[in-house]
């Protein structure tokens, strides 16, 4: 039932103009300074061209010759280096305070940018999650970078400019949200085939509840419950899921695609591309390639009996 406003959010486009923490209040500031200089110049040039146009037809000239010259050098030299110089200066400001370290005692979340999802990690919490961050509210996080493949881009426009995952290397930014709530992020580089759906949500919640989602990410994944749960989990770990995929505390360790141990209650499947209900979820099993041509997961050869147990079970973790 959480799901439904979750869904709800998945759709709209976040803006770098919508700014819910003090990373992307800086861009916002910075886009509106540029703007407005933008304005100014676009206004005086186009009131120039007019009173050229207006009053000085047919060639006549009323001004001496050494004004000319002293007019382009100011206006065409002078005035743009002054203004360059200037956003320069604010841009240098921003990009120091965008770099700042968040602080020895922040948390640490790891992320690792796949094709075509993220792989997410708290530092000294051994389980992991996927295309999801918690966040504690009011309070900075380090997000260290890194990529399994090719480039990505981690961006969370309400939050935080651009960071490229560089392979090889470990990039750093922070997040910090200023109010609860979720703040959609996306691959913002070129990755190939599923580069769109390469969506993720940052969640910011009160620091009790940040501290009990950690906890739940150290502890084994929900036992299942009902019949139907316990034929799916056996049919899961028995399976061909868990050459690939981990739920913890079970036989399924699989490391190429993302840990299940939650994916009963993350927003979407798929890192964005269909909603997490039980139907999307069964068609993603029986075939990933229709929902998410390209990606890894190859089309699954599940009996029909057991889909539904196994619909069950995932639905169940989280
Ligand atoms: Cu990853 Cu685009």
């Amino acid at each position: 039932m959480t799901l439904v406003p979750l869904a709800g959010c998945a759709g709209q486009a976040p803006s770098a103009l919508d700014p819910a923490g003090a990373g992307a209040q800086r861009v916002e500031g910075l886009w509106w300074l540029l703007f407005w200089i933008s304005v100014v110049v676009f206004v005086e040039v186009m009131a120039l061209l007019a009173w050229a146009l207006i009053f000085r037809r047919g060639g006549r000239t009323r001004v001496r010759h050494s004004q000319p010259l002293r007019f382009v050098t100011i206006a065409g030299a002078g005035l743009p280096l002054v203004i360059l110089v200037a956003v320069y200066g604010v841009s240098l400001r921003d990009l120091a305070a965008l770099g700042t370290d968040p602080g020895r005692d922040a948390p640490t979340v790891e992320v690792t940018g796949h094709q075509w999802w993220w792989e997410v990690r708290y530092e000294g919490v051994a389980g992991a999650t996927a295309n999801e961050i918690h966040i504690p509210v009011g309070e900075r996080v380090r997000v260290r970078l890194r990529t399994a493949d090719v480039l990505h881009s981690f961006w969370v426009p309400q939050l935080m400019p651009k960071t490229d995952l560089i392979a090889g290397e470990t990039r750093e930014t922070w997040l910090h949200a200023d109010r609860v709530g979720q703040y959609r992020g996306q691959c913002a580089e070129y990755c190939g085939l599923q580069h769109a759906h390469m969506a993720l949500m940052v969640i910011a919640v009160p620091r009790p509840e940040f501290d009990a989602r950690l906890a739940r990410l150290a502890a084994p994944a929900r036992a299942p419950s009902t019949d139907a749960e316990r034929r799916g989990q056996q049919a899961f770990v028995q399976g061909t899921c868990a050459a690939c995929h981990t739920v913890r505390g079970t036989g399924a360790q699989g490391r190429v695609g993302p840990d299940l141990s939650d994916v009963g209650s993350r927003w979407s499947i798929g890192a964005g591309a269909v909603p997490n209900d039980a139907g999307h979820l069964g068609g993603w099993i029986a075939n990933p390639q229709t929902v998410k041509p390209g990606n890894q997961m190859p089309p699954q050869p599940v009996d029909a009996a057991r889909l539904p147990d196994l619909i069950a079970y995932l639905r169940s973790l989280g």
